[in-house]
């Protein structure tokens, strides 16, 4: 079999070779390794592999810490040192911005560090209840595939709730409801950790009992959920129905419900926040949009140094959920919230947010086409873009810097998510 020299890694953590004129995207390989592989997708430019035969090892190469890991659709880039992955995120961005748009940033801000492992503050689990000895099985999907993962332990949930997989086994098992319960929403806050137990069927007095003894011997709130997100409350009525989470740098406090959008890495994102206000510098008096707002977490610093906030968001609960933590925060008299689905977004539903300053951006991974579109000669002269997909911030950088006539001052990564493939990154860009 033929060895290839592995020259850099996609976006998706896979090796890239070149080999008969081809590309060759290995699974499992790293840059600068020597490795066989064994393809199972051919195309006329291009095959998909994995690794068969490693020949030459990089000094980048770590043994991953989980034991599930090339199982678990979860953590892909865990046999690289994590320095080394930030540096090949950079290089994902960069790329991105150069090879979609042509666009290249003037600075490239140093990466943003948080915790490598047990840091995903909120996820959602599956629950699937298979024939024979397993019973049940409580985890992430395994890679390319709906099944999900017979796991153990999750190295990158806090260890908390990682030590609870196996428990939560048990605990479905014995329930009447046991294969009418598809996934658990789990939720660090400050106060308390929830457990939300999604419910196709309602819950027997006595499963509420096993449901309830559970959370109270490992020290969880239970929760449940029998319809949509909004539906999701705790067994126990006396118990208040959210969570908080602190930005002690702008002295605000959120609240949220277990199955709300938050971002899922709470150290790395008061990094980011503190990045991101670097970035926009928020004076006083100025008028600011907060677009893609969810509950607030960027518009509330904003208000809270001093400016006037206007957060847009396509979920009316997230927008009522924003407008409570200002007047928590006793920052309501600076900040408006609406909603509107800004994939639709027009010059004309921009003007009506009236003349604005500056504008955060912070969309879904589908990014934010229409708003970039939309902007005309009104539109703000400084724009932070915070990103979870390369890509479409890059085919947005192409419209702000190729078409409106904004110059990409900065760009760099946070580690929101260590040991995976996802890039997260900010972007400054302005205009005169
Ligand atoms: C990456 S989250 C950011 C939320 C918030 N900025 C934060 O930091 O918590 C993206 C947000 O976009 C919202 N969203 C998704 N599609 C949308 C759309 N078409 N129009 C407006 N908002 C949308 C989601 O509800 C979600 O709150």
């Amino acid at each position: 079999m033929n060895s290839v020299l592995v020259e850099s890694l996609d976006h998706e953590g896979r090796g890239i070779a070149r080999s008969d004129g081809k590309t060759i995207f290995i699974e499992g390989a790293l840059p600068g390794e020597r490795v066989e592989f064994l393809s199972h997708r051919r195309k006329p430019t291009f095959e998909q592999a994995t690794m068969s035969a490693l020949l030459r090892a990089s000094p980048l190469r770590c043994a991953p810490r989980c034991p599930h890991f090339g199982v678990c659709g979860g953590c892909s880039m865990q046999h690289l040192d994590t320095s080394a992955q930030v540096a090949v995120k950079q290089r994902v961005l960069e790329n991105a911005l150069w090879h979609l748009a042509r666009v290249r940033a003037e600075v490239i801000y140093p990466a943003l560090h948080g915790p490598d492992w047990g840091y995903r503050f909120r996820a959602r689990l599956g629950v699937i209840q298979v024939p024979g000895e397993t019973g049940v099985l409580v985890g992430f999907h395994e890679k390319k595939s709906s099944y999900i993962a017979d796991m153990q332990r999750c190295e990158i949930l806090p260890p908390a709730l990682s030590r609870l997989l196996v428990p939560l086994r048990g605990l479905i098992a014995g329930l009447s409801i046991a294969n009418r319960i598809p996934q658990i929403e789990v939720a660090v806050g400050e106060e308390k950790t929830v457990l939300v137990l999604r419910n196709l069927l309602p819950f027997t007095q006595a499963d509420i009992r096993h449901v309830l003894a559970f959370g109270e011997a490992w020290g969880m709130r239970m929760w449940y959920q029998p319809g949509g997100p909004d539906t999701a409350r705790p067994f126990d009525q006396d118990e208040t129905p959210w969570l908080t989470y602190s930005l002690p740098e702008f002295d605000v406090r959120l609240k949220f419900k277990p199955t709300d959008f938050t971002q899922v890495n709470i150290p790395i994102n008061r990094a980011l926040m503190h990045r991101a206000m670097q970035l926009l510098d928020p004076r006083p008096g100025e008028r600011i949009a907060d677009l893609f707002c969810g509950l607030g977490n960027f518009s509330l610093p904003i208000a809270a140094r001093g400016a006037r906030v206007h957060g847009v968001e396509g979920s009316a609960a997230l927008t009522a959920r924003a407008a409570e933590n200002a007047r928590d925060n006793g920052l309501g008299e600076r900040c408006r919230f609406s909603v509107a689905n800004l994939f639709e977004a027009t010059p004309a539903s921009l003007a009506r947010l009236g003349p604005l300053d500056k504008m955060l951006i912070d969309p879904p991974r589908d990014g934010a086409i229409a708003v970039c579109k939309a902007l005309d000669d009104s539109a703000p002269r400084r724009i932070v873009y915070v990103s979870c997909n390369p890509a479409t911030l890059a085919r947005d950088s192409g419209v702000l810097v190729g078409e409106k006539g904004y110059r990409l001052r900065g760009a760099g990564v946070a580690n929101m998510f260590p040991q995976t493939s996802h890039v997260e990154s900010i972007a400054l860009f302005e205009r005169d």
